[in-house]
C-alpha cells in the first residue's frame, strides 16, 4: 500500500491530526513546538527528571511505503498503551514525538524538524527553506495550523530512542528478526542547476551546442562510477532528481535540474567523493559551455549510537529470543539528531521484498513489527525507571 504525505501538505496534516487523537485518547499532554514537531507527554513519579523520548516520522517521500517513520511514532503509541493497561507508572516522564519534514522530500533539507529541536538548523534557517512552488516552512506551517509555540530547542531527554524499518534487504537474507543500529553514515545532498543554450535538434551543428542535459548524464554516469571504483569506500551514489528543460523531443535541453546524493559509513572518503564529484561537474559544465549553480542541500556527519543503549537493545533482544546483528544505517534518522543532545540508539526491524522502501511495496509483517516494539517497550520501561541521571 502506497502514501504521498509530503512535510506540512493537506495529506500530512491529516495524518497529523490523527496522531495528535491518538496522543489524546491516550490522555497524553501534547504539545506543538515552533518548527512543527509534536510531542506527546506521559507524566512520571518524578515529573522533574528528563524524559525518555520515543519518536520519528509521519511525513513521507511522494511514493512511500506506509512503515517508513510511522512505525517508530505509533510504535511509542502502543508503548503507552501497553503501559496503561498494565497499570504500570514510571519514574520518568515519557514522550512519544513525531518530528517535521524528516525526509527532506518537499524542503529539500533532510532531519529538517529534529536538526531544528537539537539546535543544528537555526529555526529561522529552516523558516525561510521553500518548496519548488516557493512557499516556505513558516507558511506551511501556518497553514497547516501547525506553527505552534512551545520552545523549538528541546531539553536534552534522559535518552531517545527510535524502532524504525530497515529499509534494505541485510536482515532479512541473514534470516535475523532485529537490526542493533549502531550508527548512521555520512549524507551530502546537493542540488545542480545548468543552464545552457536550448536550440533546434535537428537544424543545430554538434560544436554549437551548450547542451545542458549531456552535462547531467555526464555527472550521473559518473556518480555510479565513483559507486562502483573501489575509490571512495563504500560509496553510494545516486542522481535521483534529473528534469531537462523544456523536456521536447525535437529541443536541445537548455536546463537541467538535478541532485546529488552521497553516502558512505566512512567522513574521508565522503569528503573525498564530494570534492571529486565537484570538480568533474564543473570540467564537463566548462567543456559544454554551461553555467553551473550549485547549492549543498544537506550534510550530515557518520554518527555512532551509545554503547549502553545498543546493550541495552541487544539484551532486550536475547531476553525475547530474537537473532539480531548490529548493523549501520544507510538512511537518515532523526536519532541521528537526538544523538547529539543525548544518549541515543535505534533498532531496526526487517523488511520483505527485499526490504524495500520509499516504494509502496514496503512491508513489514505484523510480527517483525511486534518484536521490534517490544524490544522498544522493553529498553524504553527499563530508562523510564532510573532515578539517576
Ligand atoms: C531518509 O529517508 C533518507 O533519505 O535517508
Ligand atoms: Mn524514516
Ligand atoms: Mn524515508
Amino acid at each position: 500500500m502506497g502514501v504521498r504525505r509530503l512535510a506540512l501538505t493537506p495529506p500530512e496534516a491529516a495524518g497529523r491530526r490523527w496522531v495528535v487523537d491518538q496522543m489524546r485518547a491516550l490522555d497524553l499532554a501534547v504539545r506543538v513546538d515552533r518548527i512543527g514537531n509534536v510531542y506527546a507527554h506521559r507524566r512520571g513519579l518524578r515529573p522533574e527528571l528528563a524524559p525518555v523520548l520515543i519518536g520519528s516520522h509521519i511525513d513521507s517521500v511522494a511514493t512511500a511505503g506506509i512503515f517508513d517513520g510511522c512505525l517508530g511514532v505509533l510504535g511509542g503509541l502502543e508503548v503507552i498503551r501497553a503501559l496503561d493497561e498494565a497499570g504500570v507508572e514510571t519514574v520518568r516522564p515519557i514522550e512519544v514525538a513525531f518530528f517535521s519534514e524528516e525526509e527532506g522530500a518537499r524542503f529539500g533539507t533532510d532531519m529538517l524538524g529534529s536538526a531544528v529541536a537539537t539546535g543544528r538548523i537555526p529555526l529561522e534557517q529552516a523558516y525561510a527553506l521553500i518548496d519548488r512552488g516557493g512557499v516556505s516552512v513558516r507558511e506551511a506551517l501556518e497553514a497547516i495550523g501547525f506553527l505552534g509555540e512551545a520552545p523549538e530547542l528541546l531539553d536534552p531527554p534522559h535518552a531517545y530512542l527510535e524502532v524504525h524499518i530497515e529499509q534494505g534487504p541485510t536482515l532479512a537474507a541473514r534470516g535475523l528478526e532485529l537490526g542493533v543500529v549502531t550508527g548512521v553514515q555520512a549524507i551530502s545532498w546537493r542540488e545542480l542547476q545548468l543552464t545552457g543554450k536550448s536550440a533546434h535538434a535537428g537544424t543545430t551543428p554538434t560544436e554549437l551546442r551548450c547542451d545542458a542535459g549531456l552535462v547531467a548524464a555526464q555527472i550521473a554516469v559518473e556518480v555510479r562510477r565513483m559507486a562502483t571504483s573501489g575509490e571512495f569506500r563504500d560509496l553510494r551514489g545516486t542522481v535521483g532528481v534529473l528534469r531537462p528543460h523544456p523536456g521536447l523531443v525535437n529541443v536541445i535541453p537548455g536546463r537541467c535540474d538535478m541532485t546529488v546524493d552521497l553516502r558512505s559509513p566512512d567522513d574521508a572518503a565522503l569528503e573525498a567523493a564530494e570534492a571529486h564529484i565537484s570538480a568533474f561537474v564543473e570540467r564537463v559544465a566548462a567543456e559544454e559551455k554551461v553555467a553551473l549553480e550549485s547549492r549543498q542541500t544537506a550534510r550530515t556527519a557518520t554518527v555512532r549510537f551509545d554503547e549502553r543503549l545498543q546493550e541495552r537493545i541487544a539484551s532486550a533482544a536475547d531476553q525475547a529470543g530474537l537473532r539480531y546483528e548490529r548493523l549501520v544505517s544507510g538512511a537518515g534518522h532523526d536519532a541521528q539528531e537526538m544523538a547529539s543532545i543525548c544518549p541515543s540508539a535505534m533498532i531496526f526491524v526487517p523488511g520483505e521484498n527485499e526490504g524495500i522502501s520509499h516504494n509502496p511495496r514496503e512491508l513489514s509483517t505484523p510480527e517483525q513489527c511486534a518484536a521490534g516494539v517490544s524490544v522498544l517497550l522493553e529498553v524504553a520501561l527499563g530508562l523510564a525507571q532510573e532515578e539517576d541521571a
